[in-house]
């Protein structure tokens, strides 16, 4: 199938990728001009685990490239996904401006029948606005179908996510979208991880129900972690205890720093404006996000129950990227705690497997970056581990030991024994324990 993409982002590179990868030929269209160069040279603007290997591949074998040009693409493609940034406003509504400039641009371009494919995650009634937006735009009537195919996929796990999804859900009106669509989703779909095509409302609400239980269950046990914290009871065993419950299950259960990305936060906000703007109160959402800003900014006052002042003391990070796996930093929790460092005169020092680029352009000085963990602990008074990257879970601690100047090892995931850390002589705290 011929197939163009609109945006090569994390969602766009990786669904155009892995479309070319079944044999599909794909055009990722994108506005940044750098980004395509890059891509054409083979370049991935982030890391995602296993897609360069893909993008190079199909790159070679031409069943995928990469174009600012989207004139072409849509002439020659049948099925057009829109994949662009749906960032959120001061009010918390989703931004809809880039989805709707695509449209814009599809209607001009229109040849012959098009699906479109609202990818990005959209409120409710988008498909129904994009559909208008082509009616209106277009210089002559050809039939297409607006499809909500919503996107699921884990960054540091996107590739395996879109060969092996859970279920992959359709929203289409008509017959032939849902015919054409389910075709392009058949070799991926298995018994256990169905197609599930339904109306593209109720798969727009889909998107935003699924991130938000899980930004809720990750709320709830969050505030939990300080009942933990003041009664002596420990939230891992307490998350443990919960999930073997088969009602509840043991994932998003994990206490920490709060949930980060370009997803949870925007998307839990966007649902509770949804909810409201259709006059019901979002009390439950609202909560979720409160208690999720709350949790980023209680790390540092656990740290300083350890000193008088931080003022001039060195404190080191590891890990920035707002979860394992992927160079994102969007809404990272790492960024709240260094914003409060920096206003406590710390001085900083971290360290990221993947993240430091996209840290160097966001974080405008007052932290020093260095290429290896131990490097950041060179007379540390602290260590905060902020992310749980694989290679920070079995440390060297003899090593951390004679590195720091002064053991205080903050843990916001609870991936240390307490014990254990405590035997080597540091001063431990973790979160909700
Ligand atoms: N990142 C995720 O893990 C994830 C997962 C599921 C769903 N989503 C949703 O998918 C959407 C895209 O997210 P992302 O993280 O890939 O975004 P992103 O910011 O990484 O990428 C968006 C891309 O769209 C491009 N763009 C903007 N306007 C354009 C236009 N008119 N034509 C062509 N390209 C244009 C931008 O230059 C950028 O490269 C969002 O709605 C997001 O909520 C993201």
């Amino acid at each position: 199938m011929k197939i163009a993409i609109f945006g090569t982002g994390y969602v766009g590179l990786v669904t155009g990728t892995c479309f070319a990868d079944l044999g599909n030929q794909v055009t990722c269209v994108d506005i940044d001009a750098e980004k395509i160069k890059a891509l054409r040279k083979g370049k991935i603007p982030f890391y995602e685990p296993g897609l360069k290997e893909l993008v190079l591949r199909n790159s070679k074998e031409k069943r995928l490239v990469f174009t600012t040009d989207g004139k072409p693409a849509i002439e020659k493609s049948e099925v057009i996904f829109i994949c662009v940034g749906t960032p959120s406003k001061a009010s918390g509504e989703a931004n809809l401006d880039y989805v709707f400039a695509v449209a814009k641009e599809i209607s001009k371009h229109m040849n012959d029948y098009k699906i479109i494919v609202d990818k990005s995650t959209v409120p409710v009634g988008t498909a129904e606005k994009v559909e208008r937006i082509i009616k209106i735009n277009h210089t002559q009537e050809i039939p297409f179908d607006v499809v909500s195919n919503p996107e699921f996929l884990r960054e540091g796990a996107a590739v395996k996510d879109f060969q092996n999804p859970d279920r992959v859900v359709i929203g289409a009106d008509s017959e032939r979208a849902k015919l054409i669509m389910s075709n392009l989703y058949k070799p991926v779909s298995r018994v256990s991880n169905p197609i599930m095509i339904t109306q593209t409302k109720t798969a727009e609400l889909i998107k935003y129900a699924s991130n938000a239980m899980l930004a809720t269950r990750i709320s709830f046990m969050n505030e939990l972690s300080h009942l933990c914290e003041t009664t002596g009871a420990d939230i891992k065993e307490v998350s443990k205890g919960m999930g073997l419950d088969n009602r509840i299950g043991s994932r998003f259960l994990q206490a920490g720093a709060g949930y980060g990305g370009s997803c949870f936060p925007k998307d839990v906000k966007a649902l509770a404006q949804m909810l409201e703007q259709h006059g019901h109160q979002s009390t439950i959402m609202r909560a979720v996000d409160y208690v999720n800003e709350r949790q980023k900014k209680t790390i540092v006052p656990k740290l300083k129950k350890f000193f008088s002042s931080l003022e001039g003391k060195r404190i080191a990070i590891w890990g920035l990227s707002f979860k394992p796996r992927t160079s994102d930093i969007r809404e990272a929790p790492s960024l709240v705690i260094i914003d409060q460092l920096k206003n406590e005169y710390a001085e900083i020092t971290a360290f990221d497997p993947e993240a430091m680029p996209e840290v160097k352009h966001m974080i405008k000085g007052g932290v020093k970056l260095v290429s290896d963990a131990y490097d950041a602990l060179k007379g540390a008074d602290a260590l905060i581990v902020v992310t749980e990257w694989d290679q920070f879970r079995e440390p060297d601690f003899e090593l951390m030991k004679k590195l720091m100047r002064k053991k205080v090892l903050i843990d916001c995931r609870n991936i240390y024994d307490p014990e254990k850390v405590r035997a080597y002589g540091f001063e431990y705290a973790g979160v909700g324990r």
